[in-house]
């Protein structure tokens, strides 16, 4: 990693925007992306989805990359020192640290559907899926999540392979690997649509996913929606502040975001049309929860000549994915540590052993705890621990620091710094960028809050 001002920068721009897709691509966009849209019913979820990705997520997705870029430090320091620099008197660290709580708990489920990727990719290679019925397919996912000692050893296996990156300070080598295999994973998932197109449903699909005139609104779809956006972009709890910081100045910060928004949409769109086909094809039922991509999936394997080896492949580009996403959401916690004085690798597998701990939780949502509604007394009947844990941080605390970054961003620092931090010019795309941050943004998050409640 090149270093300026003392402070380790990305060596490139094409180096920067790779490693920031590779921290937004991850299990957001085919596990959650597809199981929420088939939850929600299709259309009308994705209409708000690419209109809240677009207008909400993509604005903060910038805020926070600039933060971070102005602040040059973990996000609890780098929020400090532009509210020293303003002289406000605000807690502007505060979202900071409710973010690095919350990474922990997206890691706890992220870490099991991981190590549920990893386990299918070992049974992929023991020759695994090719001409498997449905029913099979069905019931090793079911089998997978009857045990406990499987699903928490893949977890653990998942973190441990997280934390040993991350302590090894390996970034740079990182970046090498994502120039190739981003693209090996878009090359695959155009390959499954292809095929998902000829052996599947695909008007069906088109229909669910984009059928915008059989709308179903809800105030719960625009949450799911909003949540969704931040979560695939991995924005709102300071993850993407510490990529911002370590941006060398001549990225286009810009266009540094339009690409990786298009990059992490793009993936998502894919998995959608390599899963929906199928399962449209196989009459089940998109609304099966967070199991979706783990019983139609490997239907395309079962069909596709070859398919153990192509499964295999797939699973180990999605492994490699959830870790570069899940090394992003180590960073924060792991990076206020060293600034605290421990030393880097110590930090990280304290990080991963709590991530590791939390996550007995939602490999018991999936397991003897599924009927186990913790909050069923304040009327969240049917929320799993996992229900919870997930909806909470996506839904609730990521809008929240997004909300919180555009108005450090558009109400905290002056208009003529955040411009020349860019640098972009006066006027245009600037001025919308600035305003959506300014108002539509807060109304936008605020309103939501309040339908819910
Ligand atoms: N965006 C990642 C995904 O889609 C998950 C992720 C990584 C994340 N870092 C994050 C989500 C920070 C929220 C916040 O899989």
């Amino acid at each position: 990693m090149a270093q300026q001002n003392g402070h380790p920068t990305f060596s490139s721009r094409i180096g920067f925007i790779l490693v920031t897709a590779g921290a937004a691509v991850g299990l957001g966009n085919v596990w959650s992306f597809t199981y929420v849209a088939g939850k929600n019913g299709g259309g009308g979820f994705m209409l708000v989805y690419l209109l809240t990705l677009a207008c909400i997520a993509t604005p903060v997705f910038m805020a926070e990359l600039l933060l971070g870029r102005m602040g040059k430090a973990s996000p609890t320091m780098a929020l400090k020192n532009l509210q020293e620099s303003v002289g406000s008197k605000l807690p502007w660290r505060l979202p900071a640290w409710l973010g690095l709580g919350s990474t922990i708990l997206i890691l706890s489920f992220y870490s099991v559907i991981a190590g549920q990727v990893m386990a299918y990719g070992g049974e992929a290679l023991q020759g695994g899926f090719a001409g498997w019925s449905p029913e099979q397919v069905t019931a090793l996912d079911a089998s997978y999540k009857s045990g406990v000692l499987q699903p928490t050893l893949w977890a653990g296996i998942f973190m441990a392979m997280s934390a040993l990156i991350v302590s090894a300070g390996v970034r740079e080598g990182l970046e090498r690997t994502s120039r190739y295999l981003m693209p090996a994973l878009f090359v695959m998932l155009i390959g499954l649509v292809g095929f998902a197109a000829v052996k599947g449903d695909l008007s069906a699909a088109v229909d669910f996913l984009f059928g915008f005139n059989e709308m179903k609104l809800s105030p719960t779809i625009f949450m799911e929606a909003v949540g969704q956006a931040f979560f695939t972009l991995s924005v709102g709890v300071g993850g993407i502040m510490i990529y911002g910081s370590y941006m060398g100045a001549d990225v286009n910060l810009p266009r540094a975001t339009l690409w990786i928004v298009l990059m992490d949409l793009l993936v998502a769109l894919l998995a959608g049309m390599a899963i929906f086909p199928l399962l449209f094809a196989h009459n089940m039922d998109p609304a099966v929860g967070p199991g979706l991509v783990f019983v139609t999936l490997p239907l395309v394997f079962s069909e596709i000549p070859g398919g153990a080896l192509v499964a295999f492949v797939f699973f180990l580009l999605l492994t490699f994915a959830a870790i570069t996403s899940s090394i992003a959401l180590m960073s924060p916690m792991t990076q206020r540590l060293v600034e605290a004085g421990w030393k880097r690798s110590k930090a990280a597998w304290f990080v991963a052993s709590l991530a590791f701990a939390f996550s007995m939780l939602t490999t018991l949502s999936f397991n003897n705890w599924s009927d186990f509604y913790p909050l069923a007394f304040i009327g969240l009947d049917h929320h799993t621990f996992f229900d919870l844990i997930r909806e909470g941080v996506n839904n609730i605390v990521l809008p929240f620091g997004g909300l919180a970054f555009a108005l450090m961003i558009a109400w905290g620092l002056k208009r003529d710094d955040v411009r020349n931090s860019l640098p972009m010019q006066e006027g245009g795309l600037f001025s919308l960028w600035y305003g959506a941050l300014k108002y539509l943004v807060p109304i936008a998050i605020i309103a939501l809050f309040i339908s819910v409640i």
